[in-house]
């Protein structure tokens, strides 16, 4: 819900459980009160300080002051607040600096889409929005600040629009989409930093004084940092515990900032990079901001998590296969790399539909001339010598064994060694001045000219037009440099990686109204591209490279952190591991895939037989358990990130009659004791039914379960909880369909 005191000129957006407030000071300051649990009185202006920041009758002699000190709602540069501005402009005549005062609001229920970006989105049933609109008197720029308050989940997204009024060209300098302002209170921060085959990992240290910053200039939200950051209080932990959290629904260059002042006030602002970034306004034109998400939760990080959950789940992804049980399947690069043909493939797939794997990817190779991964990018035509007969003849041979089949493609990058660099050499990102420098040997396409993004656009759809493809995984393999186009005028350079970001979307876009039914998966390099933005078109993102089962339990734990366990790309792959050389048993490195979409990534062939004669009861468990992995609430009873010896979590149907408690013990440590584990989530004055007791929900989450020993390494465990006696709502859909 969402109120407007007239009175006392304050904004009151409800969620369930959390309130956010705004203020109006002096009929024009727009100023930040309050975000946290919900509270009753809008008569909270005093918040703000008006009287002493400083009072009304020294405001216009003590103006700069004023600003610096204000909490403000959206930053504004050069008028006089010297922290991080969300939002700045030059005019023709090089000067820049605006500020931003309150001229209207208006209040409806639903929600807008945003012009070409992804967006999370809500029926008038679902949320309420608030759009205030801010207007620089000098210039004419004016500001829209959207809120959306959900109903179902406490969640706030907002965003910005910026449309240029005035009679002149402006430049915006920056165009971030959040800012909070709030008092200090010795508050930590948690972040997702990593690096290839070490994606999110969690990382939290304390705020002192001075600024923090979590960005990427890449062009992609990148494995080294990720879009999300989260305020907590010292002593938060998953079950209780203040936590102020912000995702970022985009997939380009981002910051987020965080700085504690002088007056220990803390400021947080979100948005897309500043750096390499200007944009053109003429008169009349507008800019969309992306839009950001905001979670706060006064019961510590897992109620946070299950709020970007539900709202990622409900309100973000569109794909028909949200909720759909996904082909359990097998990807050709572990298994041959780039060396295959027809035969090859179609053995693997024989021996894999023997086992009951559903669908078949073709990863890399099979386009061009490519044998390694030094050209062809750019030429989207099958490599008829590894392929006699296409595609379509692969694709139909592989329908036959009763399996789906899928394919790779890199559609954003070219190689030097293409037919289409030869052609255009001009497609390319380059500043026109040098050499742009290549990485993994590639080039990236200038996707802000948009003959090339149509033409590439053309060239998938060719493909995918050719065969019988049901699937496919878009990758994106290198960051962007060289950021410049031939295309576009002087004065537009610093929109390209924008505009790159909003060619990928259409381009995606296109793609699902096309082929409606198609299962996208969205990859870069492993995961350096996970992000909302990305999930907007794709329900499933290759979560990391990474297929170690062990990497994969800290790399799993971050992205679920956020994000719904039905998203993340996991497959069982070969052991030794090809990235680690670790050896560990098939039954774990089922049970840690399982927790995502389930796959294989290994020569089906060449495994024991042992091996093999284990991937029917995989298949069936994820069968089994996918509804409730993809549907059901998530907690995290423990971190083998903190613990460095083991790994649990539990996943809760919706109906809290039927659980999952997933157990791996990485290392195993002499002369200890059973692992006692509370659950969560369950009720309390419900039996249930666990390794072979009943137990009351009450004794569950309080006095816990005992997890038995296991005497190795790199052990995992399964065990199931359900409602004592009754066949549970899990249970009869689960019946339903084996009927
Ligand atoms: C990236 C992906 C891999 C694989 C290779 C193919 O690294 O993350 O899964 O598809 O490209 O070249």
């Amino acid at each position: 819900m969402i109120t407007f005191d007239e009175k006392n000129q304050v904004f009151q957006l409800d969620t369930p459980n959390t309130s956010y407030l705004i203020g109006i000071v002096d009929g024009k300051y727009l100023g930040h009160i309050y975000y946290g649990n919900k509270i009753d009185d809008t008569d909270v202006i005093y918040l703000l300080r008006p009287e002493e920041i400083p009072s009304p009758a020294r405001r216009a002699r003590e103006k700069v002051n004023f600003l610096d000190a204000f909490s403000t709602e959206y930053s504004c540069g050069g008028a006089g607040d010297f922290r991080e501005s969300c939002i700045n402009v030059r005019a023709a005549d090089g000067q820049e600096g605006l500020e931003l005062g309150y001229v209207s609001h208006q209040i409806f229920a639903g929600k807008k889409a945003l012009e070409g970006l992804p967006v999370t989105w809500g029926g008038e049933a679902d949320c309420d929005t608030l759009e205030i609109t801010l207007q620089d008197a000098a210039s004419g720029l004016t500001a829209v600040l959207s809120y959306t308050a959900f109903r179902d989940t406490d969640a706030i997204t907002r965003s910005v629009r910026i449309i240029n009024r005035g009679q002149e060209v402006l430049y915006l300098t920056r165009a971030l989409s959040l800012c909070l302002d709030m008092d200090n209170e010795d508050f930590e921060v948690i972040s997702l930093p990593g690096a290839w085959g070490r994606e999110r990992r969690i990382q939290r240290k304390p705020l002192g004084y001075g600024s923090t910053m979590f960005e990427s200039l890449r062009g992609e939200t990148s494995q080294q940092e990720h879009p999300f950051a989260a305020v907590v209080s010292a002593n938060c932990t998953q079950t209780a515990g203040e936590v102020y959290a912000f995702n970022l629904v985009y997939s380009g260059n981002f910051m987020t900032k965080l700085s504690v002042n002088q007056f220990d006030s803390l400021r947080v602002v979100m948005g897309i990079h500043p750096e390499r970034f200007c944009w053109k306004l003429e008169p009349g034109e507008s800019f969309q901001a992306p839009e950001a998400v905001m979670v706060y939760s006064g019961q510590g990080l897992g109620a946070m998590t299950r709020a970007f959950h539900k709202l990622y789940r409900e309100h973000l992804i569109r794909s028909p296969w949200k909720k759909k049980e996904r082909p359990v399947l097998i990807n050709s690069r572990e298994a041959t790399y780039f060396n295959f043909d027809t035969g090859k493939i179609l053995a693997l797939a024989r021996e894999a539909a023997k086992a009951g794997i559903e669908m078949l990817v073709l990863d890399d190779g099979w386009f061009g001339h490519r044998n390694s991964d030094n050209n062809s990018l750019g030429d989207w035509f099958v490599n008829e010598t590894k392929l006699p007969g296409g595609l379509k003849y692969l694709a139909d041979e592989i329908n036959a064994l009763g399996m789906k089949f899928g394919l790779w493609m890199e559609p954003e990058m070219i190689s030097a060694d293409s037919e289409l660099y030869r052609a255009h050499p001009d497609w390319v990102l380059r500043t026109g001045r040098r050499e742009p420098a290549q990485c993994r040997e590639q080039y990236v396409l200038d996707l802000s000219n948009p003959r090339v993004e149509d033409y590439i656009y053309g060239q998938i759809k060719n493909v995918l037009s050719s065969a019988n493809i049901e699937y496919v995984k878009w990758d994106m393999n290198r960051p962007l440099s060289d950021v410049g186009s031939l295309s576009l005028a002087p004065d537009r350079q610093g929109e390209i990686m924008h505009r790159y970001m909003l060619a990928v979307y259409r381009m995606q876009e296109r793609l699902l109204q096309d082929f409606p039914e198609l299962l996208l998966e969205n990859c870069s390099s492993g995961g350096a591209r996970f992000d909302p933005g990305m999930l907007y078109y794709s329900p499933q993102i290759w979560c990391s490279d990474m297929t170690a089962d062990v990497e994969r339990l800290a790399i799993q734990e971050g992205t679920m952190m956020i994000y719904p366990l039905s998203t993340m790309g996991a497959h069982v792959s070969d052991c030794p591991n090809h990235a680690t050389g670790r050896r560990t048993p098939f039954e774990t490195r089922g049970q840690v895939a399982l927790a995502g979409t389930f796959g294989y990534e290994l020569d089906v062939r060449k495994i024991s037989g042992e091996e093999r004669a284990q991937i029917p009861s995989q298949i069936a468990a994820y069968k089994k358990y996918h509804g409730l992995i993809s549907d059901g609430e998530y907690y995290r009873i423990a971190s083998y990130q903190e613990n460095h010896f083991y790994d649990c979590f539990e996943v809760v149907s919706q109906d809290q009659k039927t659980a999952l408690v997933c157990f791996v013990q990485v290392l195993t440590e002499p002369n200890k004791k059973s692992r006692r584990l509370r659950l969560q989530g369950l009720r309390e004055d419900w039996v249930y039914e666990v390794d072979g007791q009943k137990l009351s929900g009450r004794t569950l989450m309080n006095a816990g379960i005992l997890m038995k020993r296991m005497q190795d390494d790199f052990q995992a465990r399964m065990l199931e909880v359900r409602l004592s006696g009754e066949m549970t709502e899990w249970e009869a859909q689960l019946d339903e369909k084996s009927d």
